[in-house]
């Protein structure tokens, strides 16, 4: 230890980089991370996750209140949007949380070193003007918007996810250029506010990844609540007109062109790994073919000593994926064994009603062999009903021979929460009939996961 600054320095202060900080600490090692951003949290808690559930939250107690919801339980009045109000809210869920991560790592021992790393060898980085050498380093830097050719972000009319955060007015017309989680997600938040909103996908479908059930009919929600989809089209251009925008659009496959004149755009077409000035070639780290770092199970790259964790490794680019592998490494660097399983990683969009899944889609377990399915209407779930929450379902997919499940897809209002018994589940080997026969609260959203179950391989009670 006596050449070394630290036993760990962690690069990037996300979900993966603080929990991992965190972690090491705990496990007694001498930690620190480097952030260059002015705050903890990284994206997840700065512009990602963290303000997009706010806006969420908050937009749609709006459209509840000022939409009729309210008004079918006899409670009527005049609802009014203070839209600098609801900013202060989202301002104030991101400062408490961000804090919260500050006051975390002085409790727990935590350096965090401000500014930007970049390696000078496979065991020192500098920050600043400072050069540190630790034993371990765990590179947790990220991810960023990916940039459409040709689009420029103003972050006025033009804006990525980060900007779309942060309109000071309503758009008239939103054009969204993705139908992925954040397209549908932030467009659920200006929808409700009173944006229209138009969706233009790439593909035939909306949601890339998750289960086909579950996309199609997510599909006819977000349509019957007002989203307008332009489907298989591709994006050609984005100007800017006066107050305005112009998108010119064609289908993916070649057809006529069109435009589409619009208040604003959000480019929302995924997001790319942060490498950029990492100088890794100083560390003899290589990137992959997706500008990825490649790593093994235990989350080590080729270089020994330098790890790697979060939306920079392949997988999905999640927060929990990202806190659940941040973990798990400072438990190897500490030599312990840390393990995530990434075949149940669940994923959740946040709208309403809320879109739900973990393990395989119908699809591609099917590919893998026969399966059996079973699936509930939320319609027939008693407490959806009392709510008048009626869209959505729940689906279990398990193997027919078996009967070990291997998927749970979902759509309904609790489904984000619901998930994480599913993944338990799948966790601990669940099969079919380990669910039908576990007893379920009633009157409860989760009930429907347990008759989806029974629909496996017999039939459940309500339909
Ligand atoms: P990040 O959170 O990106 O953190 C990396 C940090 O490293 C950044 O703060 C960056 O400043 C810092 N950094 C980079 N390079 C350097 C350097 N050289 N030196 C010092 N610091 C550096 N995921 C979910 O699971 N649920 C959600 O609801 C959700 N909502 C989202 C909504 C939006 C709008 C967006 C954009 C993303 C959302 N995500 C969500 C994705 C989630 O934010 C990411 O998967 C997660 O933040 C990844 O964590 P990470 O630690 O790998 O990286
Ligand atoms: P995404 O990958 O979810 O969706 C991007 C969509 O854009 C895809 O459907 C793709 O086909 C489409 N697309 C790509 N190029 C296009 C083009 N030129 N024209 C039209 N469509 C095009 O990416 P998104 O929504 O930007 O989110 C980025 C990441 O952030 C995701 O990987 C997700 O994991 C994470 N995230 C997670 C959330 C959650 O867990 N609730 C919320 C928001 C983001």
């Amino acid at each position: 230890m006596a050449d070394y600054d630290f036993d760990v320095l962690i690069i990037g202060a996300g979900p993966g980089g603080y929990v991992a900080a965190i972690r090491a600490a705990q496990l007694g090692l001498k930690t620190a991370c480097v952030e260059s951003r002015e705050t903890l949290g990284g994206t997840c808690l700065n512009v990602g996750c963290i303000p997009s559930k706010a806006l969420l939250h908050a937009s749609e107690l709006f459209e509840e209140a000022a939409h009729g919801h309210f008004a079918q339980w006899g409670i009527t009045g005049e609802f009014k949007l203070d839209l600098d109000k609801m900013h202060g809210g989202r301002k104030d869920a991101v400062k408490g949380l961000t804090q919260g991560i500050e006051f975390l790592f002085k409790k727990n021992k935590v350096e965090w070193l401000k500014g930007r790393a970049s390696f000078t060898g496979k065991d020192s980085v500098t920050v600043g003007d400072r050069t540190v050498r630790a034993k371990n380093i765990v590179v947790a830097t990220g991810s960023s918007v990916t940039p459409l050719p040709g689009v420029t972000i103003d972050q006025e009319r033009i804006v990525d996810s980060t900007g779309a955060l942060e309109l000071a007015q309503v758009p008239s017309h939103l054009v969204v250029i993705g139908g992925g989680v954040i397209g549908l997600e932030l467009g659920s938040v200006w929808r409700r506010l009173g944006a229209k909103v138009t969706v233009v996908e790439f593909l035939d479908q909306i949601l890339p990844g998750m289960d086909e059930e579950v996309r199609k009919e997510s599909n006819k929600i977000f349509k019957k609540q007002g989203f307008e989809f332009k489907l298989g089209t591709k994006v050609t251009g984005v100007e800017r007109t006066g107050d305005g925008v112009r998108v010119s659009v064609e289908p993916s496959k070649g057809g006529a062109a069109e435009t589409i004149e619009a208040s604003h755009v959000l480019v929302a077409i995924g997001r790319r790994p942060n490498t950029d000035g990492l100088n890794l070639e100083a560390a003899g780290l290589q990137l992959n073919a997706k500008g990825q770092i490649e790593v093994d199970h235990s989350f080590r790259t080729s270089v020994p000593g330098i790890w790697a964790i979060g939306d920079v490794v392949p997988g999905p680019m999640l927060a929990h994926k990202a806190e659940d592998e941040g973990i798990a490494v400072s438990e190897n660097v500490a030599g312990l064994t840390g393990i995530v399983n990434h075949n149940i990683i669940p994923s959740v969009v946040y709208t309403t009603p809320e879109i739900a899944g973990v393990g395989l889609t119908e699809e591609q377990a099917r590919a893998h062999g026969e399966v059996k399915v079973g699936k509930f209407p939320m319609l027939a779930n008693s407490r959806a009903k009392t709510n008048k929450e009626p869209d959505g379902f729940v689906k279990v997919v398990a193997d027919a021979k078996t009967d070990r499940v291997l998927g749970v897809w979902m759509i309904n209002n609790l489904a984000g929460t619901m998930i994480a018994q599913a993944a338990q589940a799948m966790e601990f080997g669940a099969t079919s009939e380990d669910i039908a026969y576990t007893c379920h609260a009633h009157p409860t959203h989760a009930e429907a996961f347990k008759e989806a179950a029974m629909a496996v391989r017999g039939k459940p009670i309500h339909i």
